[in-house]
């Protein structure tokens, strides 16, 4: 079929939809979906709990992406509650127990500790209020997940050190492991997802979990790893996010290191971005925060307001938790963020202009890489 015609019979395939939605009412946002509670209009109450402040995105991406799409999906009658958990498992706790208290009409939650929160997602369940977890998988029975491809993350991280370190012998490269936090599952995937790549072509000398996934701790211990492997000896070092990265830089550079090893990182933070154009940091991951947050919006609201089958089409895929199976879910795709597709990523995509990453002290290498 021509790319034209394919265009034309989605497009009717479409319209077709859209009239038997119609038909069926489901376009109605005050047609309830179950009948079980009546669907309510635009005048709704949206709870975010978000797990931290230490590394960037969740303040200056996921909450302002968040709260605008609800605006928008609402006609600017919908309200967000927002919380932030500060990394604090128990605050997180009572923050939920505010929201249950308060009465929101639905909570989308980034946990600090998806194990322990999952009690407090019990609670809000039989109070009537639906969860939704976004990035992070929370225990308890939620009503849906959005996140990203979190294995493809850790893949792509892993791929890209292996391609920076060329293929010198089987494992002959010493590599250091900076994991995130042991309590978020998304670690754990990253974890999996790098080893996939990593193992049989280097040696891991040193492997961390990072408590809470601070940059200070990343940097703590890689200047333990230093200590014992050598800092000549480090031939690159995978790091979860940029927030690590940026510790573990540090930590090279206070052992003295000049030549730096290749250090992957995920986020693309502007300070990540930025070390990418001076080639101090070798990649991150570029995920797009407007998809997830406004994804995560519309499936709260469509949750809210009853509609099943708008619901149904945002989470088509299926995942597991520990405690729940067939988690209705969406992943959404991630990228390689590198010196070669700055602009076609984040730039692209709004979250920076090329001024806020090529400040006067980084002109230089921005025009390297043409980005101007
Ligand atoms: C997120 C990452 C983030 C990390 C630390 C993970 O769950 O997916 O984007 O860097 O938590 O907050």
């Amino acid at each position: 079929m021509s790319s034209r015609a394919r265009r034309i019979a989605i497009s009717m395939a479409a319209s077709v939809m859209t009239l038997s939605l119609a038909a069926c009412g489901v376009l109605n946002a005050s047609e309830s979906g179950d009948g079980a509670s009546p669907a309510k209009g635009n005048d709704i109450t949206v709870g975010l709990l978000l797990p931290e402040k230490e590394n960037t995105r969740y303040e200056l991406f996921d909450y302002p992406f968040f709260k605008a799409k609800v605006a928008d999906l609402t006609r600017d009658q919908g309200e967000v509650k927002y919380a932030n958990a500060e990394s604090s498992a128990p605050r997180q706790a009572e923050q939920l127990q505010q929201m249950i208290d308060d009465k929101v009409d639905v909570i989308v939650l980034d946990a600090v500790d998806a194990k322990a929160i999952g009690d407090g997602v019990q609670k809000a369940k039989d109070a009537g209020i639906p969860v939704i977890a976004y990035d992070r998988l929370a225990e308890g029975p939620i009503d849906g997940y959005i996140s990203f491809d979190n294995e493809l993350v850790g893949e792509v991280q892993g791929r890209s050190l292996a391609e920076a370190l060329g293929d010198k012998g089987e494992g002959s490269d010493k590599i250091v492991m900076m994991n995130g936090s042991p309590t978020d599952p998304n670690a754990k995937q990253f974890k999996a997802g790098a080893l996939s790549e990593l193992q049989g072509k280097v040696t891991i000398a040193q492997s961390f979990d990072t408590k809470d996934w601070k940059p200070e701790i990343a940097e703590a211990n890689m200047a333990e790893a230093i200590e014992k492997i050598g800092k000549k000896n480090i031939a690159g070092v995978y790091s979860a996010n940029d927030g690590m990265a940026g510790g573990v830089i540090k930590a090279l550079e206070a052992a003295g290191v000049t030549d730096l090893p290749p250090v992957t990182g995920q986020d693309a933070e502007l300070a990540a971005v930025q070390r990418i154009v001076t080639g101090e940091q070798y990649m991150s991951v570029y995920k797009s925060y407007p998809q997830e947050a406004e994804m995560a919006a519309e499936m709260a609201v469509a949750r809210v307001q009853g509609r099943d089958i708008q619901f149904e089409a945002l989470a088509r895929d299926k995942v597991d938790s520990p405690t729940h199976k067939g988690i209705p879910a969406q992943l959404v795709p991630v990228v390689a963020l590198t010196r070669d597709n700055i602009k076609e990523t984040v730039v692209a995509d709004g979250i920076y202009e090329v001024g806020d990453i090529c400040t006067a002290k980084y002109a230089a290498d921005c025009a390297q890489i043409k980005l101007d």
